[in-house]
């Protein structure tokens, strides 16, 4: 694997070593778009068929989802990943199914995959062009957004191949200029109030003699604090700068301390001393407070900025399209997928409904160790409208044996992991089919409180416990090694705060594999098979 030129080794060795962090949460709250309560289910094509897909597929995918169960085990989606795109834009700028292998296009596929009672959900990238290097949404995020929501399509998983980091860089402001609606009044940087490194520096190409350098990387920031209009509304922004240095830079402009938008700038050639930039703000009547800094103290506050600007777009145009058809709203589950280098962890709540926790999964059962290993740590970030993503399932893909795919399946449901499969429904056998519909598992997954799993010991046999909202908790033992004999002792875990249990003298107990019931005074005696889990609920 190959990834932006990296190396397989470099890759995983950054991947684990995390160097950036988010410089700040940004105040504006859980990402609410109405979308995963619990944790989405579904299926995507991307682990079986990669770039073997087309309309055909998708469509008997969804036939089978429906006639084998899964749509009444709880599987929703039907996720078309890469490839499903063309490389050029329509004539007016809009993405366009691939000719060849979706003649019919994305709006048609819908309405029938809909008649099953089947939601579609589709891909792109949030980099310049896709992994596959197709049309990707990178600066086209309304237009994009748009598009999916006139389609009626309710999943958008959203990759980082391409991608291109905004520029911790800021221009060299001089002055501000409102207008629209009214007449142009300019503010000079001498009126501003600088802090932190920004400094006004003289200079004789601008009208007050001086620029503000040092608002790079959140380091400074110049505030206009007295920008007055006579009515609230709409208007132009203009920013002045003295042109500086080949490379690009970015501004973010916040108005009355809430409304944040971003400004790129091209790199500058120079031709000219000065240049412009406008944008749209909305201001309040009376006096503003325009703030100008750059907001990128880090590669994560880059990625953080570019998936929730996709995140709020997509909100925009689901509220958009119902308005505008007079249907209810279709709620897109956003799905972030940036592979986990940024901490997705620490800002996907705020930005979107799923997040990648880690790079790529394989039907390699070492690999898939690696990805619960980390994944299973993350416990604290993940709750309902926003889960940790350790990646779709591989159950039934690969090598994996049968309790390989039960503790790969059990792992992903205790973990509040969406569960996408990713394997060949058409073909399913009986034996996949029965892991991946086992009803008490999913219930566990799909359980109303979205807490996940705790680990509470680590071993060749790991104990994972997690509270459930009904009061009852489930408890997996997950074997790593060959087989082996454990005693649960169920006092022990009720002790752990985590679990929410009550202690009892007696306790009902569920196995979830077999659905046998019992009780049990506290101490449970369980042999488990090389690599398989033995899950139960207790209450
Ligand atoms: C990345 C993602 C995968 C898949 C491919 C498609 O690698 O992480 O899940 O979407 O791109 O090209």
């Amino acid at each position: 694997m190959k990834r932006n030129g990296m190396c397989p080794v470099c890759f995983i060795k950054r991947f684990f070593t995390m160097p950036s962090k988010v410089s700040e949460v940004y105040p504006e709250g859980l990402y609410d778009n109405g979308a995963a309560m619990t944790p989405p289910m579904g299926w995507s094509s991307w682990n079986t068929f990669k770039n073997r897909i087309d309309e055909n597929l998708i469509y008997d995918t969804a036939v089978a989802m429906k006639e084998k169960g899964l749509l009444e085990a709880g599987y929703r989606f039907v996720n078309i990943d890469d490839n499903w795109v063309c490389n050029n834009r329509d004539e007016n700028g809009r993405m366009q199914s691939d000719p060849l292998t979706f003649p019919h296009g994305i709006p048609a596929l819908v309405e029938k995959v809909n008649a099953l009672g089947i939601s579609l959900g589709i891909y792109s990238s949030n980099g310049t062009a896709t992994c596959e290097d197709l049309t990707a949404s990178l600066y086209h995020e309304r237009l994009d957004a748009e598009t999916i929501a006139e389609w009626g399509v309710e999943y958008f998983k959203y990759d980082f191949c391409h991608n291109e980091p905004m520029s911790e860089y800021a221009p060299l402001v001089y002055a501000v200029t409102v207008s629209g609606n009214c007449e142009p009044a300019t503010y000079q940087c001498t009126e501003a109030v600088l802090s932190g490194l920004a400094r006004r520096m003289p200079t004789k190409k601008t009208e007050c003699g001086k620029y503000v350098s040092g608002l790079d990387r959140r380091e400074g920031a110049m505030t206009f604090e007295n920008v007055e209009v006579k009515d609230a509304g709409e208007y132009d922004l203009t920013v002045h700068i003295v042109k500086h240095g080949r490379y690009k830079k970015c501004l973010m402009i916040e108005v009355n301390g809430k409304e944040r938008v971003t400004v790129d700038f091209p790199d500058q050639k120079k031709y000219n001393d000065t240049a412009k930039f406008s944008v749209k703000v909305n201001l309040e009547k009376g006096k503003n407070s325009i703030k100008l800094f750059n907001p990128i103290g880090s590669r994560a506050d880059s990625a953080m900025l570019q998936y929730r600007l996709m995140g709020r777009e997509l909100k925009n145009a689901a509220t958009k399209v119902s308005a505008e058809t007079g249907k209810p709203r279709k709620n897109i589950t956003f799905s972030i997928c940036e592979w986990g280098w940024n901490q997705p962890y620490k800002w996907g709540r705020l930005t979107g409904n799923l997040w990648r926790t880690t790079p790529d999964i394989r039907p390699f059962w070492p690999w898939i160790m690696i990805i619960y290993n980390h994944n299973v740590k993350l416990y604290k970030y993940a709750g309902p409208g926003g889960w940790n993503d350790p990646d779709m399932l591989e159950v039934g893909n690969g090598k994996l044996t049968r309790n390989q795919n039960r503790s790969h399946f059990a792992l992903w449901c205790m973990m509040c992991a969406p569960l996408i499969l990713g394997n060949d429904l058409r073909s399913i056998s009986d034996e996949v089919l029965n892991i991946v519909t086992n009803k008490n598992l999913i219930a566990v997954n799909q359980d109303a409180l979205g807490v996940q799993a705790k680990r509470i010991s680590k071993g060749d046999v790991d104990t994972l416990v997690k509270p459930l909202s009904d009061g009852s908790v489930a408890v997996c033992l997950f074997n790593k090694g060959g087989k082996k004999k454990r005693k649960i002792d169920i006092n022990r875990i009720a002790a752990d705060e985590y679990s929410g249990l009550e202690k009892k003298s007696s306790y009902e107990v569920k196995d979830l594999w077999t659905d046998e019931r019992f009780t049990s005074d506290g101490v449970l005696r369980v042999g488990i098979d090389k690599h398989d889990s033995a899950v139960f609920i207790i209450k």
